[in-house]
C-alpha cells in the first residue's frame, strides 16, 4: 500500500542541503582567502620586486563584495532549487583531483612569481607550432606556466580559477543557464535531441559539464585552441553518461561550422583575453554559426560601466596577473559589439564579477 512520506521529512531534506551548499561555499571562500593571503606573504618574502602595486581594498568595498558574493549564492540555489539544472550541480567537483593537485599549485608559485619578476610574458613550450596559432595567444595569461599550451597547465586552471574567484567560478558560470533555456524554448517544437549548442573556448568544459546537467538530451560542442584543454575536457565529460560531446580544436575567429548550424551558443571568460579585433571577429562568427531565432549567452568580467564601484578592483586585476587585454576589455562596449553583428534583444546582467549578456540573431 502507498505511504505518504511524512510531511517533516520533505522539509528536512532541502533545508539540509541548502546549509550544505552554504557550508561548502564558506569552506571555499575561507580555503581562497587563506591561499592568498599566504602566497601573497610568501611573494613578499622570497620575490618583493614582483609584488603587484594594487591599492588596498577598504572596509566598505569588502562589504560590498561579500554581499556581492551572497547574491550570487542565492541566484545559484534558487535556480537550482526551481530545476533549472539540479541541486547536485552544486557540489559538482573533481574533489580528489583538486586534493591531489593542490600541492602542485604551490609548487608552481616560484616560477610564476620568477616571470612576473623578469616580465616573461612569451614564455611558452618550445615544442609547439606557433604558425597554427593566433600570436595575441602566445602568451601566459595570469602568468600561466606553459600558457594554455600543456597537460600540466590544464591540470591546475580549474583548481586556480576556484581559487582566484574564492569559490565561487562555477556559480559564476551557471549563471549562463537560465538565459540558455529560455532562448532555447524558441524552438521547443522539436526534439530536444536535435538541438546543438556550442561553447565557444570550452577550456576544461566546466560549462559544457553544466549544461550537460541542465539540458542533457541536446547536441553538445565545444571548441578551443588548446588540444591540452579539450583533452582535459573530454575527461571530464566523455567519461560520464551521455552522448559523446563534439571537441575540435579551432580558432573562435573562425569556427569550422556551416552557417546556421547551432540553436545557441555559450561562452565563458573569453573576451577579456582578446583583443579588441578578435573580440569582434569571435562575435561576428557566433552569429554566423547562429540559425536565426538562436540564443548567445555570453560571460565575462563585469566591467567599469556596469560596475563602477568595483573600479579599482578592476584595475588592479591586470597588475596582479599578465591579462594584456584586460584594460582595453572592462571599457569595452558589448552591446554595441553584439549590435553590430546584428544580434537583436541584447540584455545583461551582473552577478559577483561576472557580466552575462544574453543576444538573439533575429529570424529571417
Ligand atoms: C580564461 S579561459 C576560459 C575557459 C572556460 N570557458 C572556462 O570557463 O574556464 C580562456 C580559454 O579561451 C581559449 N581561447 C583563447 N583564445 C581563443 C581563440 N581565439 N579561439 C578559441 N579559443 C580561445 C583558451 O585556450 C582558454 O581555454
Amino acid at each position: 500500500m502507498h505511504q505518504e512520506k511524512p510531511k517533516e521529512n520533505f522539509m528536512v531534506e532541502p533545508n539540509f542541503t541548502r546549509i550544505a551548499y552554504q557550508t561548502l561555499q564558506q569552506g571555499k571562500s575561507i580555503a581562497g582567502l587563506a591561499h592568498k593571503q599566504l602566497s601573497t606573504k610568501l611573494l613578499e618574502l622570497f620575490a618583493p620586486e614582483a609584488m603587484p602595486k594594487t591599492q588596498p581594498i577598504p572596509n566598505e568595498l569588502f562589504k560590498e563584495l561579500r554581499l556581492s558574493i551572497s547574491k550570487l549564492e542565492k541566484s545559484d540555489w534558487k535556480d537550482a532549487e526551481e530545476g533549472i539544472y539540479p541541486v547536485s550541480q552544486l557540489f559538482d567537483a573533481p574533489w580528489l583531483e583538486w586534493a591531489a593537485r593542490y600541492p602542485l599549485v604551490w609548487l608552481d608559485l616560484p616560477s610564476t612569481w620568477l616571470r612576473r619578476r623578469n616580465k616573461r610574458t612569451r614564455d611558452i613550450p618550445t615544442r609547439i607550432d606557433s604558425e597554427i596559432y593566433p600570436k595575441y595567444y602566445l602568451q601566459n595569461f595570469h602568468h600561466q606556466t606553459d600558457g594554455y599550451l600543456s597537460d600540466y597547465s590544464a591540470g591546475l586552471y580549474d583548481l586556480q580559477v576556484e581559487i582566484l574567484f574564492n569559490g565561487t567560478a562555477d556559480s559564476m558560470r551557471r549563471r549562463i543557464l537560465a538565459p540558455l533555456k529560455r532562448g532555447l524554448k524558441r524552438f521547443k517544437e522539436r526534439p530536444e535531441a536535435s538541438l546543438r549548442v556550442l561553447d565557444v573556448a570550452t577550456g576544461t568544459g566546466r560549462t559544457l559539464k553544466q549544461i550537460r546537467s541542465a539540458l542533457p538530451k541536446v547536441e553538445l560542442l565545444g571548441i578551443d585552441l588548446s588540444s591540452a584543454y579539450l583533452r582535459k575536457a573530454s575527461h571530464y565529460i566523455n567519461n560520464s553518461k551521455g552522448d559523446l560531446a563534439q571537441l575540435i580544436r579551432a580558432n573562435a575567429e573562425d569556427m569550422p561550422f556551416t552557417n546556421e548550424s547551432m540553436q545557441a551558443i555559450t561562452c565563458v571568460f573569453l573576451l577579456h583575453e582578446l583583443p579588441g579585433f578578435a573580440r569582434q571577429n569571435v562575435l561576428e562568427d557566433c552569429f554566423r554559426v547562429l540559425e536565426p531565432g538562436g540564443t548567445i549567452v555570453l560571460a565575462d568580467s563585469i566591467q567599469i560601466a556596469d560596475s563602477p564601484k568595483f573600479k579599482s578592483i578592476l584595475e588592479d586585476f591586470h597588475k596582479t596577473f599578465h591579462e594584456p587585454y584586460y584594460s582595453d576589455y572592462i571599457n569595452d562596449d558589448i552591446n554595441s559589439r553584439l549590435t553590430k553583428c546584428g544580434f537583436k534583444s541584447v540584455k545583461a546582467e551582473s552577478h559577483f564579477m561576472t557580466r552575462v549578456w544574453t543576444a538573439t540573431k533575429p529570424d529571417k
